[in-house]
């Protein structure tokens, strides 16, 4: 088993994402207490924006012909590539942040793209537990239902384009108890966020049956 898991919040100690993903993980390693994990923190450390544009430019460049950057920015895309088609089991910690996807998680979702042998699926039935957390709640019938553009996005480009068998974990409303605006959720909110790490703990430990340390 090869665990890769990757972060996205800019919150630090805060991250609800990050504290979710970690009780995934705790099912993992309680399982299989030698499992090499490759961890990203793209929040904390970002992968360089111009190295989109430079590994794109450079894969339309020949060999001979690149400069530094190209070649740079190239190594980077094709190391994302790999790590993600060697991981056995993925774990992501993708927070909303302003309706959308993080621009860290775009850049590597980018750059990863660019990386990855034409045609490819990277993910191609690996197991992939996706941590969403949101501040406010974008269930169905709710006033902003349909507002959250990161999720989809994501599931698109997991599953669709990356061939990812794939659990989605979510919680909403993390910022009850934070904004006071949002003070009458309080008991929803507590619900909502019991039965997101109930749902953690599970997928982690579907993540561990399903492999041999
Ligand atoms: C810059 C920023 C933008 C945010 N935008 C949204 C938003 O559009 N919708 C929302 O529901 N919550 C939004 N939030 C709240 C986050 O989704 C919430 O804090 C969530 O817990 C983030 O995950 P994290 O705790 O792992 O960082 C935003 C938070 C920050 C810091």
């Amino acid at each position: 088993m090869h665990l890769l898991r990757i972060d996205a919040s800019i919150q630090g100690d805060r991250s609800a994402s990050s504290a979710l993903a970690d009780l995934v993980l705790d099912r993992v390693t309680a399982a299989h207490p030698a499992v090499p994990v490759v961890r990203r923190h793209l929040g904390q450390d970002p992968l360089p924006s111009d190295a989109w544009g430079n590994a794109l430019a450079g894969s339309a460049t020949p060999e001979q012909d690149r400069n530094e950057r190209q070649r740079h920015a190239l190594a980077l895309a094709e190391r994302l590539a790999t790590e993600l088609q060697q991981a056995t089991a993925v774990v992501l910690a993708f927070p909303l942040y302003n309706y959308g996807v993080s621009q860290h998680v775009k850049a590597w979702i980018d750059l990863t793209v660019v990386g990855a042998e034409h045609g490819v699926r990277l993910l191609d039935g690996t197991p992939t537990v996706l941590v969403v957390t949101r501040g406010g709640a974008y269930g169905p019938g709710t006033p902003r239902d349909g507002w959250d553009h990161s999720t989809g996005y994501a599931r698109r480009i997991l599953v669709d384009h990356w061939g990812a068998d794939l659990t989605i974990v979510e919680r909403d409303f993390t910022l009850v108890g934070v904004n006071p605006a949002l003070d009458e959720f309080t008991e929803t909110a507590v619900t909502m966020r019991k039965t997101a790490e109930e749902s953690a703990i599970s997928a982690g430990e579907s993540l561990a049956a399903r492999h041999a340390a």
